[in-house]
């Protein structure tokens, strides 16, 4: 309706516009903002009677895992990761990533298990509570160094090692397994 539309509409800056690798970037962010609140539970869970609100903060972040995380990861490892191994193979760094995700799904799975226990009315009990501690713990470390990995190695290695042409054919795949 007015000027700040207008501005908005026509404000293709070039540099964010070959930015194609930046649905990941965000991605990475989003992930970090959700493992702050599984810190959270996780100095919390022991002292807190509120076990609604553990409950729901445990679910918001599981959703989060089983819906952003899994496109996000499906993103790496159907679009990049193809890509970059035809260039630097796949020994390395990609067979490393690889390997986490995988161990990130593997906690991710233990701690769900534990959570569907804790909603039960006998499964709020000490070692329940002690695996969800540890788990979100381990999946924090986890997480947050991949990510950190990601963020600070694969991807500028990927702008780096990438032809733009082959670059732009990722960020369009990674657009199109967007939810
Ligand atoms: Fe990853
Ligand atoms: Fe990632």
């Amino acid at each position: 309706m007015t000027l700040p539309d207008i501005m908005l509409v026509s404000r293709p800056v070039k540099s964010e516009a070959m930015d194609y690798l930046s649905p990941l970037k965000i991605g990475h962010q989003a992930g970090q903002r959700e493992l702050k609140l599984l810190s959270r539970v996780a100095d919390t869970i022991e002292e807190s009677s509120d076990h609604e609100q553990i409950i729901a903060n445990l679910e918001e972040v599981m959703q989060f895992f089983n819906k952003e995380l899994y496109i996000h990861f499906r993103q790496e490892e159907i679009a990049l990761f193809p890509a970059l191994i035809s260039v630097i193979g796949r020994e390395g760094v990609v067979s490393a990533m690889l390997g986490e995700h995988q161990s990130i799904w593997k906690a991710i799975d233990l701690l769900s298990e534990q959570i569907d226990d804790f909603k039960t009315a006998t499964g709020k009990n000490k070692n329940t509570i002690q695996s969800i501690k540890m788990l979100s713990r381990h999946i924090v470390g986890l997480l947050g160094a991949h990510i950190e990995k990601e963020d600070t190695m694969l991807l500028p290695l990927s702008e780096e090692v990438l032809p733009p042409g082959v670059l732009q054919a990722v960020g369009e795949q990674i657009e199109s397994l967007e939810p």
